[in-house]
């Protein structure tokens, strides 16, 4: 069965570019199922540094035929920007290459406008968005009165579309939040320069993937955010607006799920979060700085879109197992495994106190989990760097019992364990040696 799900176990910024790319270099068809620009997935090949916002990770495999789904939201000024990008390091963005849902919906400058205002409006309770419309988008959407790409394919009739989309969106600008208003006309002429670049990407992207996998094609499916800011299964309010679990590959395909064959999840060797909302394990110390690195590395946790520092903490073991159940996780990939050389001891949590009563499982809802304390469990560190270590057998025993706790405590093998950002910087471990 031909379909890999990646998906995000934690808050996003897992390493699901770099994994992706590692995984595309075996996919005949590799799509993105959800998001928009609010995604900045890193791919790193040798002295090159790919940082991707809408076009899958699977670009720099030129076997595979990339596709953004009909679960994204796109920005089309970013798109381009970012095909041109590409285009100018020699990457193939060709129709031939890439292909866009005609059932996706577009990003247009009220919704970013939109977002803003939104977030100055929440004052104290802002969610921290990235502030690229994702949420107004996700919302004309569900009211239906968005607009899908489909539109790219006739310009004119498009840019009235827009016109009257921009008009109605400025009364919420202007009554709603005393925002300033767009120019209807400019926007929609810009839409039409856009959409004469876009349309010939177009497709019927459910059709598409069907006929490959038909055909026998190997189809990737890349998931953007993690499972934490799912929209019913994150730490709601503070998620995005799409379903980023696995579930959300199959509407954002529309395909269904007898195809699958592996949901791959990309967890963190510890936790990060960027945006507001609970954290049960954030830490405020040197731990939290060693974590996070002070920005020299291209590694450091700083938002690959926004810049912002991301907040760190260690790994939460219970919402990893609860990221395995609500994407059926098969396998884990854990990623950065290297950043936690030279810290004494490891801590790993594995349940939350929360009034009182011992937690196993997660509490729904944010307002819970802001009130968990985590429980540890301790665990020696190592010192050295792993970044040149390739086979399991040559980690630190110390690494070696970190891996085999995650495995027991997510109650899914980790199958590959990464200790760089380079596509060689990747350790496989085999089921035997990961069990205690
Ligand atoms: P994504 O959004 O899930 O694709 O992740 P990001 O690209 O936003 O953030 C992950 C960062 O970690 C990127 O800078 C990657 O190059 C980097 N990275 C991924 N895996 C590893 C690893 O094993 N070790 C180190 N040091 N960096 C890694
Ligand atoms: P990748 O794909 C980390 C967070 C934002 C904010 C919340 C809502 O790179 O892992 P939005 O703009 O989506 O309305 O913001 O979600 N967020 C991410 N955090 N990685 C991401 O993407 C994210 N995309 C959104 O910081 O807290
Ligand atoms: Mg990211």
């Amino acid at each position: 069965m031909p379909l890999t799900i990646i998906v995000g176990a934690q808050w996003g910024d897992e390493g699901k570019g770099r994994v992706t790319d590692l995984f595309a270099a075996q996919a005949d068809v590799a799509v993105r199922y959800s998001g928009g620009d609010n995604a900045g997935h890193t791919v790193t090949v040798g002295a090159e540094r790919y940082k991707l916002h809408l076009v899958p990770s699977g670009i720099l495999c030129p076997g595979a035929v990339c596709v953004l789904g009909s679960g994204m939201v796109i920005n089309p000024e970013a798109l381009l920007r970012e095909m041109d990008g590409l285009a100018a390091r020699g990457v193939d963005v060709s129709p031939a290459r890439l292909k866009i849902s005609r059932a996706a919906h577009l990003i247009l400058p009220c919704h970013t406008a939109l977002d803003a205002a939104a977030e100055r409006a929440r004052g104290q309770g802002a969610i921290g968005t990235t502030l690229r419309g994702i949420g107004p988008a996700y919302t004309d959407k569900a009211a239906r009165g968005g607009l899908r790409a489909e539109a790219l394919a006739d310009p004119e009739a498009g840019a009235e579309q827009v016109a009257a989309l921009v008009a109605e969106k400025n009364r919420s600008l202007t009554q709603l939040y005393g925002a300033e208003p767009l120019d209807p006309q400019a926007v929609a002429r810009q839409f039409v320069e856009h959409a004469r670049r876009l349309a010939p990407y177009l497709a019927d992207v459910s059709l598409y993937v069907y006929e490959r996998l038909q055909a026998g094609a190997r189809v990737l499916a890349e998931g953007a955010q993690g499972t934490l800011l799912d929209l019913d299964h994150g730490s709601y309010p503070f998620v995005t607006s799409s379903s980023t679990t696995a579930g959300g590959a199959f509407a954002g395909l529309g395909v269904g799920p007898q195809w699958t064959a592996r949901v791959v999840g990309v967890a963190k060797a510890f936790q990060t979060r960027v945006g507001s909302g609970p954290m049960p394990t954030e830490l405020h110390d040197e731990v939290a700085q060693h974590l996070r690195g002070t920005g020299a590395n291209p590694w450091d946790e700083y938002g690959t879109t926004t810049g912002r520092p991301r907040r760190c903490g260690w790994l939460d073991g219970v919402l990893l197992r609860y990221a395995a159940r609500v994407n059926g996780l098969t396998e884990i990939v854990l990623t950065k495994l290297d950043i936690l050389g030279g810290l004494e001891p490891l801590r790993i949590c594995t349940g939350y106190l929360l009034d009182g009563e011992r937690l196993a499982e997660a509490p729904l809802g944010a307002e819970a989990l802001a009130r968990c304390t985590p429980i540890y469990e301790e665990l020696s560190g190592w010192t050295g760097d792993l970044q040149d270590v390739r086979r399991s057998a040559d980690l630190p025993e110390a690494a070696q019992v970190y891996v085999r706790r995650v495995v027991a405590i997510a109650g899914v093998p980790v199958a590959w364990v990464s200790v760089g950002p380079e596509r060689d910087q990747m350790i496989t471990i085999d089921e035997e040696s990961s069990h205690d």
